[in-house]
């Protein structure tokens, strides 16, 4: 036998009373050619998911100030004027293409350091400083913005097409704490969003119990919307800690976990950045509730606080090596991947667009 007729070197359609001839090893290539359904990569087309993402932390920027941040294929100011209201808009002022970082604040309006031109929050050209009237393209692109959990959002779209979600306890009996989890992962923020409906990667990376016949009812109960889903799972953690999480996504850049670990209820948020294609800087937000207003209420806040951070950033690093090298292409799915393969879908499905682009880059 010699290597060209090797039995792994036929094509399975070439199996039977048909005998390989020829090119054997050709055919045997062509039987093991790589089997995969992409999802576009951000950026791909020149295009975004439009989705609301975390972009600062609030306290980055206090009235007054203004600060740069690379953002999908760009560059955006994120500036607060007197009146605290939080703005983003495009870096580069239409004059000549200084970056408005560099600028300042005056009242509510950036004003750019190379020749004092100001923009308003709308990203409109209200002074030349030597009296010329604004040529009417000197524009900024400015995004929708909101702030949110200590986190400045900005969304890609001319208007948002999903709200921030709340958490399932009301608000005002919770404590939060937001930070930049640093270093970023090298992967677009959708990819990482994939591993809330992987079932097996939660048993296997993170040793979270979930027994073949609760898979099934798993795939049953996620409840899927317009723009992203939740699914509750109780079982025990590592260590044998019980949880009793919802899990969901909403777009392709906002993870959130709510419910009991243990003993204790609190709310997780990954909000995750996309400062260029293939990079993630993910926002860690906490959520516990307040308790007793004494001493001791405020201590028992504070160690759960520090056990939930502990714990969901022990869980994002168990996910880093994995997250930092894989080219996510769908291949080769099984039953377990049932809703994994519909988050695909909805990937492939989700709308995308880059209205800024002309005055990002
Ligand atoms: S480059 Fe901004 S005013 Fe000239
Ligand atoms: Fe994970």
């Amino acid at each position: 036998m010699t290597a060209n007729n090797t039995p792994e070197a036929f094509h399975p359609a070439q199996s039977g009373n048909q005998q390989p001839s020829g090119e054997v090893r050709n055919v045997g290539k062509r039987g093991m050619e790589r089997r995969v359904n992409p999802i576009k990569s951000e950026g791909e087309d020149g295009l975004f998911t439009q989705s609301w993402y975390a972009i600062c932390l609030s306290s980055e920027v206090r009235p007054g100030e203004v600060i740069g941040r690379d953002f999908l294929d760009g560059r955006v100011v994120i500036f607060r004027g007197e009146d605290g209201k939080i703005n983003v808009t495009s870096a580069y002022c239409p004059h000549v293409g200084a970056d408005l970082a560099v600028g300042q604040v005056v009242g509510n309006d950036i004003q750019c350091a190379f020749h004092g031109w100001r923009y308003n929050a709308s990203g409109e050209c209200v002074s030349t400083m030597f009296g010329s009237k604004p040529p009417q393209r000197a524009c900024l692109f400015a995004y929708p913005v909101t702030e949110r959990y200590g986190v400045v959002w900005v969304f890609n779209g001319e208007e948002p097409l999903w709200d921030i979600p709340k958490f399932e306890k009301n608000e005002d009996d919770l404590i939060f704490y937001a930070y930049k989890h640093q270093p970023a992962y090298k992967c677009d923020p959708w990819v990482f969003c994939c591993n809330t409906l992987d079932f097996q990667h939660l048993i296997v990376i993170h040793g979270i119990n979930v027994p073949q016949d609760a898979i099934d009812t798993l795939h049953d109960d996620v409840d899927w919307l317009d723009h992203g889903f939740d699914y509750r799972v109780a079982t025990t953690h590592q260590g044998g800690v019980s949880l009793d999480w919802q899990l969901g996504i909403r777009g392709t850049s906002f993870y959130r976990q709510q419910g009991m670990y243990e003993d204790f209820w609190f709310g997780y948020i990954a909000g995750f950045s996309l400062p260029r294609p293939g990079l993630t800087d993910c926002y860690n937000i906490f959520a516990v509730e307040k308790g007793e207003d004494t001493p001791e209420g405020r201590a028992l806040a504070q160690k759960r606080l520090k056990m939930a951070d502990d714990l969901e950033v022990r869980t994002i690093e168990e996910d880093r090596d994995v997250l930092d090298s894989i080219r996510l292409k769908p291949g080769n799915l099984i039953k377990v991947d049932t809703s994994m393969a519909k988050f695909y879908d909805y990937l492939r499905r989700y709308p995308r667009a880059h209205p800024g682009a002309d005055f990002i880059k």
